[in-house]
């Protein structure tokens, strides 16, 4: 930076024109700018870059350049004062770059406010009234669902400008064939709205508080903490993405589990939650033995009334019991769904788990997909996933005893070491899918 004070603007400017001139090709600075105070115009300041240090000092050591200098001097009322700036910030706001991300906020914003619509358009029965995929106007559909037309009206022109239902030309709104399977099929792996009902339930008012406490004062917030719709949400989420893959794909790919299940093996699944997996398991394996463990006692009794309603009463177990002290075994198989990394300690947990394995029993953890690198997580799955462990997974397991919080997006490296340390051998990968790792560990 060179600061100089001069009454003859002009001539200083002849001289830097002169400079530029015969340093064509030979200097190293690629750009200056120029500027003069305001309040007292024979003050100037100049800003010359250089892209380096070194550059600088090749440039200041071209006859030319010193030459220039000697001019300066005598243009200027006093000698120019010459400062060796060094670059600590940089920052242009790229207007491009600027559009872009209101794009994405805006987009976002829309989100947050589809969430409730989208859970009250599951509730009311809207969307399955919908299934047909005939076109519909907003007044037949309030019939239909025994709603107000206003309010369908504006919700459904809230789900047109979403791209969750398809505007006709003559005002008429109806589900395509592929917003028919999202929006109504609730058995699909792709239905949405369970989605929604979740990440809602997850960001419930009463939650932010306690989790904004948790935030500051620490201790994390136990699973139990959250709002009641949370649990079965959860359930819901998960289960048709198990329905899919557990029996023909993610329990083949384990060493020999099929066949001691189809020979009336035992399961344990441990944090089961409402319970899915293990019915899952029970119906597929009629001779097995399968028992559900949580620790939080309300899933586990929706999980039992879950089970009587389904005539499983009989073939599955449910018990609230924490999974480092659930009893009973050995077992050929012990699972975990979507639930290690909520877990305190999880260590503590596969420990158990190993002095309750029969002879090559077999532990299988199923664990939302990641990679072991964050950089490599940022995409649109793995946002959901690390919100959701933020509000969620993170504060549960904090609130447990040890707290190691693995986070939902752990990775395979990370859950590789904690079955390390809990004394397992055997670790593999077995399967996966898009949303999952499914990995075989044995003693
Ligand atoms: C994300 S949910 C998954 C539930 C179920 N496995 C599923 O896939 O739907 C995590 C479950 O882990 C349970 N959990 C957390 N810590 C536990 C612990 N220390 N012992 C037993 N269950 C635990 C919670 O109660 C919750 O049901």
């Amino acid at each position: 930076m060179i600061e100089y004070e001069t009454t003859e603007e002009d001539r200083v400017d002849r001289l830097m024109d002169e400079w530029l001139r015969i340093t064509e090709g030979k200097r190293t600075a690629h750009h200056a700018t120029t500027g003069k105070d305001r309040d007292k115009p024979s003050h100037f300041m100049q800003i010359v870059e250089f892209p380096s240090y070194e550059e600088a000092m090749r440039n200041s050591d071209l006859p030319e350049t010193r030459h220039l200098a000697e001019e300066l001097r005598e243009a200027c009322v006093e000698a120019p004062r010459f400062v060796n700036l060094e670059v600590t910030r940089d920052e242009v706001v790229d207007e491009n770059a600027m559009e872009s991300l209101m794009g994405k906020v805006l987009t976002d914003l829309g989100a947050v406010a589809i969430a409730p619509l989208m859970v009250i358009g599951e509730r009311l029965g809207i969307f399955t009234a919908m299934a047909d995929g005939a076109p519909v106007s907003s007044i037949e559909l309030a019939a239909r669902t025994g709603t107000q037309e206003r309010n369908v009206r504006e919700w459904l022109a809230a789900m047109a400008a979403s791209g969750y239902v398809t505007l006709d030309p003559d005002g008429r709104f109806r589900l395509s064939p592929e917003q028919t399977v999202v929006f109504t099929q609730q058995d699909s792996p792709y239905y949405a709205p369970s989605g929604f009902q979740l990440f809602s339930a997850c960001a419930a008012h009463e939650t932010r508080d306690k989790l904004e406490q948790a935030f500051v004062k620490g201790g994390g917030m136990g699973w139990e903490q959250h709002i009641p719709e949370l649990f079965p949400s959860v359930g819901r989420f998960f289960r048709n993405g198990y329905a899919a893959f557990l029996v023909d794909m993610w329990l083949p790919s384990l060493n020999g589990v099929v066949d001691r299940l189809n020979n009336g093996g035992s399961v344990a699944d441990v944090g089961c939650g409402i319970g899915w997996s293990t019915m899952q398991m029970a119906r597929a394996f009629p001779k097995a033995h399968c028992v559900g463990f949580d620790y939080h006692a309300p899933s586990i009794d929706q999980a039992k009334a879950a089970a009587e309603q389904s005539g499983l009463a009989a073939r599955v177990d449910f018990r609230t019991a924490g999974s480092a002290d659930f009893g009973g075994g050995p077992y050929d198989l012990i699972t975990f769904f979507d639930c290690l990394h909520d877990m305190g300690d999880p260590v503590g947990a596969l420990s158990h788990c190993r002095a309750r394995l029969t002879d090559g029993g077999v532990v299988m953890l199923v664990e939302p997909n990641a990679a072991d690198d964050l950089a490599e997580n940022l995409h649109p799955l793995s946002r959901a996933m690390y919100a959701a462990s933020s509000m969620v997974c993170v504060p549960a397991s904090q609130a447990q005893e040890v707290g190691r919080a693995l986070g939902a997006q752990a990775g395979e490296e990370r859950t590789r070491e904690v079955a390390a340390e809990a004394g397992f051998a055997h670790f593999r990968r077995a399967s996966e899918t898009p949303f999952n790792l499914i990995y075989e560990l044995m003693s």
